[in-house]
């Protein structure tokens, strides 16, 4: 190859990359905008809480962190905004065997907190981390679901309960409530946990009547 070739090859060949690396950083950048939701000024008043206390010193969110507790890119997807709040501000009075410390948060540092994770919750991570594997939660493998089993699945909660070993701790394990509780407590329970239970963090169920009593009727069946 000529010297002449040589230099031309290096010139074009280096205009074509060039050209394909603006032209992915333009298709990035046009879609950067739209993976994540604007950052009001309580978002980022919620970040400097986060930094205030050093939450990342033991939790992970957005891949950053420590692996102490549990990953917080999805907080507020997975768990009511009101319990988080009282979860926030002091966690055994959320969850009796929470092993996060009370670490003095304040009433609106909670609310800027919850703004900032929600944020973090509508980031579009494609779909990472994965959510846990809930889907068969209340149900019976090969059986198909009732419409109280459908409804323990969509309105979640499985997050904060177990049954027959799928589900979260927060609350207690329903496999056996059928055994402990009636049909009328669990449908004011459902309404109103707190007059119930002294100090509930369970959220009410924001369901119509039907629904709140087809999930009585699955939750007896439970023994
Ligand atoms: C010393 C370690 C530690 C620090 C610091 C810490 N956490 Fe936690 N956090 C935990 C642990 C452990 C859990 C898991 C639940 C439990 O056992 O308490 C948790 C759970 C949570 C949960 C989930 C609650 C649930 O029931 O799903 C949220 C939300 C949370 N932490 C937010 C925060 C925020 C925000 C900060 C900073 C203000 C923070 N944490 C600081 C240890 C910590
Ligand atoms: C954010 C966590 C959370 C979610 C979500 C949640 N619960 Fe609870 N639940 C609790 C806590 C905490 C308790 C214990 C305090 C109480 O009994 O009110 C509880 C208690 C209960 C009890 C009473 C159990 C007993 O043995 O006394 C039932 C039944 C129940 N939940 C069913 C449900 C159903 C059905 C759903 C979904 C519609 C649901 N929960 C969603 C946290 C939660």
């Amino acid at each position: 190859m000529s010297n002449k070739a040589a230099r031309n090859l290096f010139i074009l060949g280096s205009l074509f990359f060039f050209a394909i690396f603006l032209g992915l950083t333009y298709d990035t950048m046009g879609k950067l905008d739209k993976r994540a939701p604007e950052i009001t000024e309580q978002v980022n008043a919620g970040k400097m809480v986060w930094h205030k206390y050093d939450c990342i010193g033991c939790h992970t969110i957005l891949g950053n962190g420590s692996y102490f507790a549990p990953d917080l890119t999805k907080a507020t997807e997975r768990k009511p905004k009101g319990y988080l709040k009282r979860f926030l501000m002091d966690p055994k009075s959320a969850n009796p065997n929470a092993s996060m410390p009370k670490l003095g948060i304040r009433d609106e540092e909670a609310d800027d907190l919850i703004a900032f994770l929600d944020w973090n919750s509508k980031v579009d991570t494609n779909g990472w981390p994965p959510k846990p594997i809930l889907a068969a939660a209340g149900g019976v493998a090969g059986k198909e679901l009732t419409e109280g089993q459908k409804l323990y699945q969509s309105l979640g909660c499985a997050a904060c309960h177990l049954i027959n070993g799928i589900g979260g701790t927060t609350g207690p394990e329903l496999t056996t409530v059928g055994a402990r509780r009636d049909r009328s407590w669990l449908i004011g329970h459902f309404k109103n946990p707190e007059e119930y239970v002294k100090n509930s963090a369970m959220p009410k169920v924001e369901a119509p009547e039907a629904d709140i009593e087809k999930l009585a009727d699955y939750m007896i069946t439970l023994k």
